[in-house]
């Protein structure tokens, strides 16, 4: 069964072009980099990037790595101010885990289409048609449907929260159906799924891996569970593992594979690059680039860094419901 209320229609906004080869550039981005370097130091500032962040961006960052990854140097910092080069709901996690801290995201406009299909209004419509019902939600959320959530998940924990659960209870899993079908596949666990998706992971399609599978016939495929092309692969393939954006780095530095096809957001390839070298790493399609994580450069981590604008913070009666989720969510996998 499947529920969704109508989708807001968030404009996604264009993510401007930068020619590298223009020596202004150039000398510009070794300003900003002193000036981050100076500025990090002043703010006793820590910079955390997703893995689909620019390259500039992941290069400067302290952390670089998933969404459980970022939780847990959220949740472990000991910086006074929270740099966070990813979209907000990531913000927002940290700053449930750190009322007492500065958490910076410097384009507001940073967001996310999976989180935008859920609204916490939604989640109590849905809990009261299941009574007794526990929610597990995806860590894509906004702080509102945390609150209203039993467990938070990541794409590097999903299978092992919901294995903890205790059997005969009925699950509400959202917003992600496409991970929800990846659960109910490795867990066997019958769920009551939102249906949600993220734009840009919806978008990949059976053909576009097929197209380079025939490019790369040695190649190894890594797939990231929110891909819309993941069920399809998996009918064809059972016994195919599909990965977080972090268990992509560990299954590309254990595997004997030399090329890998990456089937995720296109800055995923940038960190396994960087993080394992001496392989090669092709993209599924150039076209799976999310414009919200792109949001983010070295020009506003600056301007952010100098303003200590714009904050993301979270209301108390909203921050203590949301942390229980979330620390359950830390606790396992
Ligand atoms: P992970 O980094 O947790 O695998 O999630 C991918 C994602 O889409 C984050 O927005
Ligand atoms: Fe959200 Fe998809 Fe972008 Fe991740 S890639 S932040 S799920 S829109």
């Amino acid at each position: 069964m499947t529920n969704r209320e109508p989708t807001p229609v968030v404009p996604r906004p264009q993510v401007p072009h930068r020619d590298l080869l223009q020596l202004e550039v150039l000398t510009d981005e070794t300003q900003l980099r002193a000036d981050i370097t100076r500025l990090r130091l002043e703010r006793n500032a820590v910079i955390l990037a997703h893995n689909y962040q620019r390259p500039e961006v992941q290069q400067i960052a302290d952390f670089v790595g998933d969404s459980l990854g970022l939780s847990r140097q959220a949740a472990t910092t000991d910086a006074d101010v929270i740099v966070f080069a990813g979209v907000h709901f990531m913000a927002e996690t940290a700053a449930i885990l750190n009322p007492g801290k500065t958490v910076l995201l410097p384009d507001l406009r940073a967001g996310c289409s999976l989180a935008d299909t859920l609204t916490a209004q939604g989640i109590r419509d849905w809990k009261a048609r299941h009574p007794g019902g526990l929610v597990v939600t995806y860590v894509n959320t906004t702080a509102d449907v945390k609150a209203e959530s039993d467990y938070c998940v990541t794409s590097g924990n999903a299978v092992q929260v919901v294995e903890s659960l205790p059997p005969g209870v009925p699950v509400l899993f959202a917003p992600d159906r496409f991970l929800a079908a990846h659960v109910i596949r490795v867990t066997g666990r019958q769920m009551d799924v939102w249906d949600g998706a993220c734009h840009v992971h919806e978008a990949i399609r059976p053909e576009d891996v097929q197209g380079q599978q025939a490019a790369h016939p040695d190649a190894e495929l890594l797939i990231h569970p929110e891909c819309g092309c993941s069920s399809r692969i998996l009918n064809a393939i059972p016994d195919l593992q599909l990965y977080s954006t972090e268990g992509m780095i560990h299954r590309a530095r254990a595997s004997a594979a030399q090329e890998f096809i990456v089937v995720t957001e296109t800055g995923m390839v940038t960190r396994l690059q960087r993080d394992v070298p001496g392989k090669t790493f092709i993209p599924v399609s150039r076209a799976a680039c999310c414009e919200y994580m792109k949001m983010i450069t070295l020009e506003n981590i600056r301007d952010s860094l100098l303003t200590l604008q714009p904050r993301v913070t979270v209301p108390d009666a909203i921050r203590e419901q949301a942390l229980k989720p979330i620390e359950r969510m830390l606790a396992i996998g």
